[in-house]
């Protein structure tokens, strides 16, 4: 079973349709995840720190590999809304991208 397992908010989602990216998969659980330009790769509120299974994402998208490059994304650091999911992971979310009306362990 391939799980995306948001450690620091202590929830996980299964994932079965192998072209959805982290932030389609975990909103259609119904977990709400920041996201400011709708998922079209033109912000970087939706990143997700990669803790285990880095190597279960696609190749960064031509979006990351811009926000890279201008150093907005830091290493082990994806946006949600553009990498797409092969296999099992575990992200947290970072401070920056925390909502206020959840509540995030430490
Ligand atoms: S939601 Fe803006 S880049 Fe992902």
């Amino acid at each position: 079973m391939t799980r995306i397992v948001i450690r620091n908010l202590g929830k996980s989602v299964e994932v079965s349709d192998f072209s959805e990216t982290i932030l389609k998969a975990v909103q259609e659980d119904g977990i709400d995840w920041m996201h400011a330009c709708g998922g079209k790769g033109r912000c970087t509120t939706c990143k997700a720190v990669v803790l285990e299974g880095a190597e279960n994402l696609a190749p960064p998208t031509a979006a990351e590999i811009r926000y890279r490059d201008r150093g907005l994304l830091k290493d082990g650091e994806r946006l949600a809304c553009q990498a797409v999911v092969l296999g099992s992971i575990t992200v947290d979310v970072p401070e920056e991208g925390k909502l206020p009306h959840l509540t995030y362990l430490s």
